[in-house]
């Protein structure tokens, strides 16, 4: 498993809906071959071949689409996608440890070999008062975002997707070696679009994120390969 990849540790989120953007977008990068994210809109709008022809053309992959089923159908699911050669997936920790290590014996390929499987814990959108009021899980967001990433770890998972305002709260209680995948990021010059609690590459780095999850400051720049390449030197350089 690779981790810490100094090199591929931006991930570009391709948030497009249909194969042919993808692929009009992708042009601009010529031979670079860059860890893209692709989430439920590409996935249910192209389908798995979305992901194979990605593959084929040698991107590393985080497939995006937060199982939460229970445990037999996740392990099911995840053996499938496994079959597709991504890099890395995930699932949402409320499922339970249970369903977290069924998703894990999924995944496991006959040579032992598998992706990455990181946990979500709370959803960015769920408010403190959201989580206590409607779906009754009382307490502090941080300390349950602390208590699923121990579960996630528990049941055997490499990490998980968190803010980068939380990346410290998982390392704190999971360690250092458990990863942490950090969306919300913005160059401190640009737009923060719809995210509220932002944060620079540079920051990300310094809070203890080991891969960011980057969208528009990438996708709606006007010289996409460009801003990739100032991510990576912004996230890679200190320290
Ligand atoms: O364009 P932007 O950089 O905001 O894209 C961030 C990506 O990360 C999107 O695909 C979004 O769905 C995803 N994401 C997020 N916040 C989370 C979880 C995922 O922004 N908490």
């Amino acid at each position: 498993m690779t981790n810490k990849d100094r090199h591929n540790n931006v991930i570009i989120a391709c948030d497009f809906s249909s194969d042919e953007e993808l692929m009009s977008f992708l042009k601009q990068f010529g031979d670079t071959r860059p860890y893209l994210k692709i989430g439920m809109e590409l996935f249910y709008a192209e389908g798995p071949q979305i992901v194979r022809k990605l593959k084929s053309m040698g991107f590393p992959i985080f497939l995006d689409l937060k199982l939460h089923d229970i445990p037999n159908t996740v392990k099911k699911a995840m053996a499938v996608l496994s079959r597709l050669d991504i890099d890395m997936c995930n699932l949402h920790a409320a499922g339970t440890v249970e369903m977290m290590r069924a998703a894990i014996e999924g995944l496991t390929r006959t040579d032992g070999s598998r992706p990455l499987l990181l946990a979500v814990t709370q959803l960015t959108s769920t408010s403190q008062e959201r989580m206590n009021k409607e779906l009754l899980i009382e307490g502090d967001i941080k300390d349950v975002v602390a208590q699923y990433a121990l579960n996630a770890k528990q049941a055997g998972l490499d990490g998980v997707v968190c803010s980068p305002l939380e990346a410290s709260v998982v390392k704190g209680v999971c360690g250092q070696e458990f990863l942490t995948v950090t969306p919300g990021v913005r160059f401190a010059d640009s737009a923060a679009n719809d995210q509220v609690r932002i944060t620079t590459p540079e920051k990300a780095r310094m809070s203890g994120s080991d891969y960011i999850v980057v969208g528009r400051p990438i996708t709606a720049a006007q010289n996409p390969p460009e801003a990739y390449k100032r991510c990576l030197s912004e996230f890679n350089t200190t320290k």
